[in-house]
């Protein structure tokens, strides 16, 4: 017979084709409720559920379902309980890799996006509020000669990188704080002598522009919360492509408003798709409805690789892009 998959939302081409030449496939027009994809999952009718951002996989929902595998169409996976998962002797699959290059462009896009002001200026020649050039209008920050500071050093931290000192700016990084993995000089490839490695506390202290580049842990929650931006240079932005949450946001607020830093460029939000109060009003705020991954091109591949890891599981197969591997074992 067959392998069951079931598709939470229904996603963009090569996906589609991918999975109905593999498996019988369920697709769900409407984003499935908690109750509704915990019991879909629990019904036995799924070998592989094939998940988004917004589907919560939790120790409960694990715990009843009757799944071999989840297939996340992301790179991040915070959405999913892993050691719930593993103990229930459940894989889970992800996209890394393909969506790297696209989200450091946003990460750029907002670090530009900010310092020159691109919202304000925008909305100042759409409303009719421009009448010349003028020596003071809308200044905002150099980019080119001040200092990035990247939390982590991951893939996309590295593609920033690469953005950044194309730019001129100074390349700062610390090692995810709280640092699960110290990154060794040896390991810095093409950035030897070109980004310098500092402590989480000299990052916070000295750069321009703070951009994240963390996965979000129990560990990462609140990283930047009000002591830390209380430290910030008060000149300094912050950038957030990895998960909104790392950022305290009623904080952010608070630090916005009093001129704590003097910007934030977000792509991410604590509680997707609400904003903290006060933060859509802020005039030095890039926001954006998390679009990191969000070109035509990447979405395929991100389709093209979680089908294909729902496809492998479904079938008992190790996917190419396994999150716990140890899953199965
Ligand atoms: C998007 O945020 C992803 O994790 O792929
Ligand atoms: C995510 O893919 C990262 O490694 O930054």
């Amino acid at each position: 017979t067959r392998s069951r998959i079931l598709v939470t939302t229904p996603i963009p081409e090569p996906g589609p084709s991918l999975l109905d030449g593999a498996a019988e496939v369920t697709v769900l027009e409407e984003p499935p409720t908690y109750e509704d994809l915990a019991a879909r999952c629990a019904s036995g009718e799924f070998d592989v559920v094939l998940t988004q951002l917004r589907d919560r996989i939790d120790a409960p929902l694990l715990a009843r379902a009757k799944v071999k595998g989840i297939s996340n169409f992301a790179v991040g996976y915070n959405n999913i309980d892993i050691a719930a998962a593993t103990g229930r002797g459940i894989m889970v699959g992800n996209t890394p890799g393909v969506l790297t290059d696209a989200t450091a462009d946003i990460a750029m896009l907002l670090i530009l996006g900010t310092g020159r002001r691109v919202i304000e200026a925008d909305r100042m020649v759409r409303e009719g509020r421009f009448h010349g050039w003028e020596p003071e209008l809308m200044l905002g920050a150099d980019v080119s000669g001040r200092t990035l500071g990247l939390a982590g050093f991951g893939r996309i931290a590295r593609a920033t990188a690469r953005r950044a000192l194309a730019f001129g700016m100074e390349v700062l990084f610390a090692p995810r704080p709280p640092a699960d993995r110290p990154v060794d000089e040896s390991e810095l490839g093409e950035f030897a002598g070109r980004v310098r490695k500092v402590s989480w506390d000299g990052l916070v202290a000295e750069s321009d522009y703070l951009s994240l580049h963390v996965p979000l842990t129990e560990g990462t929650r609140h990283l930047v919360d009000a002591d830390v931006l209380g430290r910030m240079k008060p000149s300094a932005i912050l950038i957030n492509t990895a998960r909104g949450p790392v950022v305290d946001e009623a904080a952010l607020v608070r630090a916005l408003r009093s001129g704590t830093i003097a910007g934030a460029g977000l792509d991410v939000f604590e509680d997707e798709p609400r904003l903290a109060p006060g933060l859509a009003d802020l005039p030095n705020t890039v926001l954006l409805p998390h679009i990191g991954s969000a070109t035509v091109s990447v979405r395929a591949e991100m389709s093209r690789l979680s089908a294909l890891n729902a496809i492998a599981m479904a079938e008992g197969r190790t996917p190419d892009h396994p999150v716990n591997p140890e899953a199965w074992s």
